[in-house]
């Protein structure tokens, strides 16, 4: 019988956290606001921990909150090294940076919003296991519920898209790693751009769908809080 190969430790994840949470409403940081006793920030590493593939982690602090990161995280005692590096103005800054801080040995690279704080171990370790079958650019996905119509300037109807073809994105979306640094070296959006699977498909690269996780909800509105509290996913 053939060993199986040791990939525990392979992949470095990528933790995007800089973002404002405007849309949550004033206060601090997304990443930082707490939700059933933790900062989402929390919750994320605890999941990261969880899942074996997980060898490094960089997360991406918001402007100015390095220092409040690193005294957050700093009890959780992850099985993996974490740095801390400054985020930037946009999420693509943010990823940039963080992909610019991981060491060499790590062919596999993970980008994960802090947003989707309750994705579940098991999800990464799907998105890791199919970039390390041959996969360059993995992303989870979930089939949509709403009707979706694409609309012109002046609000009419251009055409109604058939919903079986279409699949709401989430994270943790994994990559080879040289093929997620050409992407963010080469390639930018208006604004920086908030997908990084949507740089890699525009290198030519097939991007490949594993199943989604409704747990990985984003937190992005005061109801996304209700939402994840209700259903308990601090526990899940
Ligand atoms: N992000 C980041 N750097 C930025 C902007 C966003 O690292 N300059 C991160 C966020 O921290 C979040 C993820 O990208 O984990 C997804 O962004 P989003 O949900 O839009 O979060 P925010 O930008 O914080 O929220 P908002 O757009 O409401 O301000
Ligand atoms: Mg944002």
């Amino acid at each position: 019988m053939t060993a199986q190969p040791d990939v525990r430790g392979d992949v470095a994840v990528l933790v995007p956290a800089a973002g404002l949470g405007t849309r949550l409403g004033p206060g601090t940081p997304k990443a930082l606001r707490s939700l059933a006793g933790a900062p989402l920030l929390v919750h994320v590493l605890r999941r990261l921990s969880a899942a074996p593939s997980v060898g490094h982690v960089v997360v991406a602090a918001p402007p100015d909150g390095e220092d409040a990161v690193r005294a957050l995280l700093v009890d959780e005692t992850p099985p993996f090294p974490l740095e801390v590096v400054s985020g930037g103005a946009s999420r693509q800054e943010s990823v940039a940076a963080a992909l610019a801080a991981v060491p060499s040995g790590f062919p596999i690279v993970l980008v994960h919003d802090a947003a989707r704080a309750f994705a579940p171990a098991e999800l990464l370790e799907r998105v890791a296991a199919a970039v390390r079958e041959g996969h360059d650019a993995v992303i989870p996905v979930l089939p949509v519920v709403d009707t979706i119509k694409r609309v012109d300037a002046a609000g009419h109807v251009v055409t109604t898209v058939e919903r079986s073809e279409l699949r709401a994105v989430q994270t943790p979306q994994g990559f080879r790693r040289n093929v997620l640094a050409a992407a963010h070296a080469q390639l930018t959006e208006p604004g920086g751009a908030t997908d990084d699977a949507a740089l890699v498909e525009r290198l030519g690269i097939k991007v490949f769908c594993v199943p989604g996780a409704e747990a990985a909800l984003k937190i992005t509105r005061p109801a996304d809080l209700m939402i994840a509290e209700a259903l308990r996913l601090d526990q899940a």
